[in-house]
Order: C-alpha cells, then sequence, then structure tokens
C-alpha cells in the first residue's frame, strides 16, 4: 500500500501533465543509498534543494552528479547572501522528512539546472523515505512557475589534483625486525618502484596494525623506529618516498571507521587471515582485529594508491580494499581506484623449517636482515633436507632450492644436476647459499650501522614523512566526508 502523501502527490503531478511511476524501497535518506537499492546511479537523481536567497526561500532541482554554484545563482538572482536552508526551515517549507524533497514544492519560485534535462528519465523525492519518483526529465517544464537556469558545475570539475598523480603504498607491521621474507616479498618491491621514478610512493610502518593483536608496548616503540630504520638501510631514499608512522597520520583511523559502513561483520568474520589470528589469540578476539582489513583498505585509499607491492599472503586483504573502494564509489561517488598486487619475484619465501613460509611469529623460520655470516649459515644449515641425494626432493630441500633461485641463480642447474646422480653434497649447496645470502645482506647492514648512528636524520625523516602524508590524506578525507553528507 503506497503512502496517501505519495498517492496524493502522484495525482497531482498527474493534474499538472506530469506522468509519473514510484518505486518501493526500504526506507533510505541518501539519494546515493536508494538509487543502488534501485539499480540505478547518481547520475539518474536529481535533488531538489531549498535554499534561503536573502529574504525569500527557493527550490534549487540540480541533477545529483552537479554540484551548485553558488556564485552563478547569487549572479543570476541579483542577491547579496545564499544558503541552503536549516532542518528546521526544510520542514516548514515543503511540510516534509529530510531526504524526500519533491520536484514540486507548492508556492516556491523553482529554478531547473540545465543538467537536469541531461537525462530522459530521473529519479526524485516523494515526501516518503520508502518511495521514489520517476518521470520524464523534460515534463518538469510544466510545474508552474519554473524557469530553467545554468546554476551548477560538474562534479568531475571539482576532483583533487591527487586522482591524476600514479601513487603506490605499502606497510609493514612493527612486530619485530625485517626478516628476508619481508625483504624479497615487500622491500625489494617498494624499491623497484621508487626507482622507477613513475610513482610517488609512500612506504609507512602500520603500528596501529600491530596493536590488533597482543603486543607489548615498550617492544612496540622500539621495533617501529627499527623499521623505519631498516627501511633507510634497504636504500629508500626519503627524498623520494614519502615514508611514514601510521599513527602519525590519524585519518587513516578516521577513513577507517567511515569504510565500516560499507563492510559487514560477515565478510571479516570469513577471512582466513582473521580466523588465524583467533585460532592464534582465542582471548584477543577482538574488534580491532576484526577490523583490520578495513584499516589497511584505508591506508591504501587515503593516498588512492592503485599499486600495493606486498606478499602473495595479503591477497586477501586487496580484495577487502577493492570491494570497499567499489562500494564507497558506487554510494557516494569517490573516485577510490581498485588496488592490485605489486609482485617481487620473492613474493613466497618459505620458512627454514621446511613447512608454511617465512614468519616472524614462527620460530626458527627466519633470516635477520641483521645476520651475521655465521648466523646465517647456522640456520641454513638447520633446514631439513633427505637423507639421501636423488628422488622426489624433500620440502626442505625445495625451500634450499627457491633461495638458490633466487640468489645463485646461474648455479641452480649444476646443483641440481648433482643431486640427480646422487654427487651431491648438502651442506655444500646449503654453504654456497649462506654465502650468497650474507652478500647481499652485507651492503644493508653497513648502511644500518651509520643510519643507527645518526638519530637526528631519522627523526627528520619521520617528521618531513608526517607532514607530506598528511596533505594528501587530510584532502581525501574532507572529500569522503563531504561526499557522505558529514560536512
Ligand atoms: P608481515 O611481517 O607479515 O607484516 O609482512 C610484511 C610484508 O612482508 C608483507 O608485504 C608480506 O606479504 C611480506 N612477507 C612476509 N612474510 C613473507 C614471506 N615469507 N614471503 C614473502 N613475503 C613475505
Ligand atoms: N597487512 C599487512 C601485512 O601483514 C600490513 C599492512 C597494513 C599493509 N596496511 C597495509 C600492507 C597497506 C600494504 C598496504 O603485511
Amino acid at each position: 500500500m503506497t503512502d496517501k502523501i505519495v498517492l496524493d502527490y502522484c495525482k497531482k503531478m498527474e493534474e499538472l501533465g506530469i506522468k509519473n511511476k514510484v518505486l518501493e524501497h526500504p526506507p533510505l535518506v541518501e539519494a546515493a543509498q536508494v538509487v543502488n537499492h534501485l539499480g540505478y546511479t547518481l547520475d539518474d537523481s536529481v535533488a531538489t534543494l531549498i535554499m534561503k536567497a536573502d529574504d525569500d526561500f527557493i527550490a534549487v532541482l540540480r541533477r545529483d552528479v552537479t554540484k551548485i554554484s553558488f556564485k552563478k545563482i547569487k549572479k543570476l538572482l541579483g542577491i547579496e547572501s545564499l544558503r541552503i536552508a536549516t532542518p528546521e526551515e526544510f520542514s516548514k517549507v515543503t511540510g516534509l522528512e529530510i531526504g524526500t524533497a519533491r520536484f514540486y514544492v507548492p508556492n516556491l519560485k523553482t529554478y531547473i539546472d540545465k543538467e537536469v534535462f541531461g537525462k530522459k528519465y530521473i529519479l526524485g523525492g516523494t515526501g516518503s523515505l520508502n518511495y521514489t519518483f520517476q518521470c520524464l526529465s523534460e515534463d518538469l517544464k510544466k510545474l508552474p512557475g519554473v524557469e530553467v537556469v545554468d546554476v551548477t558545475v560538474p562534479i568531475e570539475q571539482e576532483k583533487s589534483h591527487s586522482t591524476s598523480v600514479k601513487r603506490v603504498f605499502s606497510g609493514i607491521r612493527a612486530t619485530g625486525r625485517l626478516h628476508l621474507g619481508n625483504y624479497l616479498g615487500a622491500v625489494k618491491g617498494f624499491l623497484e618502484l621508487e626507482k622507477s621514478g613513475e610513482y610517488e610512493t609512500v612506504y609507512c610502518v602500520v603500528d596501529v596494525h600491530s596493536i590488533t593483536t597482543p603486543y607489548d608496548k615498550n617492544a612496540l616503540a622500539k621495533n617501529k623506529r627499527e623499521i623505519i630504520i631498516d627501511y633507510l638501510a634497504a636504500g629508500l631514499d626519503p627524498k623520494k618516498s614519502i615514508i611514514i608512522y601510521q599513527s602519525e597520520v590519524p585519518e587513516h583511523i578516521e577513513l577507517a571507521f567511515y569504510f565500516s559502513s560499507v563492510v559487514t561483520i560477515a565478510r571479516m568474520q570469513h577471512l582466513p587471515t582473521y580466523k588465524d589470528k583467533v585460532k592464534q589469540h582465542p582471548d584477543a578476539n577482538t574488534m580491532a582485529l576484526l577490523n583490520y582489513p578495513v584499516l589497511m583498505a584505508s591506508d591504501i585509499l587515503i593516498y588512492k594508491a592503485g599499486l600495493v607491492p606486498v606478499g602473495i599472503d595479503q591477497e586477501p586483504h586487496l580484495e577487502v580494499a577493492r570491494e570497499i573502494a567499489r562500494k564507497m564509489n558506487q554510494l557516494y561517488g569517490t573516485d577510490f581506484p581498485e588496488p592490485v598486487r605489486f609482485a617481487t619475484k620473492g613474493e613466497y619465501i618459505p620458512s627454514l623449517t621446511g613447512e608454511g613460509k617465512m614468519s616472524k611469529t614462527v620460530v626458527n623460520s627466519f633470516i635477520n636482515l641483521t645476520d651475521s655470516l655465521e648466523k646465517i649459515r647456522k640456520k641454513i644449515r638447520s633446514v631439513p633436507t633427505a637423507t639421501a641425494a636423488g628422488g622426489e626432493m624433500s620440502p626442505g630441500l625445495k625451500t634450499l632450492f627457491i633461495f638458490a633461485q633466487l640468489f645463485i641463480p646461474s648455479e641452480v642447474e649444476g646443483f641440481k644436476k648433482s643431486y640427480q646422480d646422487k654427487s651431491l653434497q648438502f651442506v655444500e649447496l646449503k654453504d654456497r647459499i649462506a654465502e650468497a645470502i650474507y652478500k647481499e645482506l652485507k651492503p644493508f647492514q653497513e648502511r644500518r650501522a651509520k643510519i643507527s648512528a645518526d638519530q637526528k636524520y631519522v627523526d627528520e625523516v619521520i617528521r618531513d614523512g608526517a607532514e607530506r602524508a598528511h596533505r594528501i590524506a587530510r584532502e581525501t578525507v574532507k572529500e569522503v566526508k563531504h561526499k557522505m553528507g558529514l560536512l
């Protein structure tokens, strides 16, 4: 049953010669949500704005994909002051609830922006949050006392400069020092993209993500700084890349909350990464943990980054970020890119135990970037191998060959041959790999020692990064707040 106020309105419109249809939906206030529910876009909907022009109220009809130009209206009407009516004024003038404004507002001078006729059929309010009105745009010219005017600018022109810049974003949690898996799976990608000179690169220590599982606060404060030093020692150039702590750009957290309004609890609960963490910490199944992927989406999208250098394990989180971007764009007309992963050759570094991936949280699974040659040799020697050469390779031996492929690619064939003809000495292969890994890490360790001795420089990098990141993040949050009706 259609509400009486809706039926009366439709009848009045028919009498004015405006044929129409009403579409039913759950009670929704935001035009973006209504059109989405009905299978249309904001391109199809027209809003009626009640405005106070000097001492009089006026109605302005504009397409939702356009923005009112106050300057144009003032000039057109020759008035001094112009503002949107307050909610109280709106109710008084229209007799309707906010969010239900109709095309026809009796006794009010009505201006129709020319863009309204850019679409043959248009959608608008009916006086009820449950129904939407549809008619031919041309028919609106039949409304009593209307005037067609040019008072809007397309929203496209308002787009910020930031969307035209190609950006890269990535982050690493501050749960411990970086290991070889982080270096090969992530940091090498950071470097490659920075060096390409094609992108604005933002690299972050995601310290807020570190508090989503139980942690030691003293260790966190220390670790997060160590990772910044690792970034610099790996060769990231703070003149080229923006290097930041996540917690110093609190807009990440603010945007994550706005994003959480378009993500269901069920979607987050089904993520394998979430389930794993709950299994690891059954007593710490917190809201922060459930929100982890939403905060990660915010990290990336606040910079409108389209490319994310991370290991393959992060793919499910990137899928969530893409879903959020799509949903936000659909509902609120934002222009978030759908971020994709930038893969490195070392996108999956296995654990030294021969089982699973190299991980900070699994003892004896990793090589630290600061490990000495002796330590690396000892760790590699401990990788379990099959007792005899030949036949099917054991998981540990497969791991060794993955390292060989990454660090001594030209020697792989030779080692494989000697494995097949059973002449391979495992310790020979292991020591060769250990040496090659150390050779790659040595310049890193030397640079690290220098940077650690200059803490003032590290402070400067952090301060400068926060400032540059802030400028971009603030702009995105402002845009989102505006488009979500918060500003
Ligand atoms: P995490 O230490 O889990 O915070 O990971 C930081 C970054 O390193 C992410 O981009 C991960 O995908 C990457 N990463 C972690 N472990 C590995 C691994 N074993 N192989 C490849 N990439 C990894
Ligand atoms: N989840 C990532 C990891 O565990 C860390 C992370 C948080 C991240 N926010 C990000 C990575 C944004 C890339 C982009 O490694």
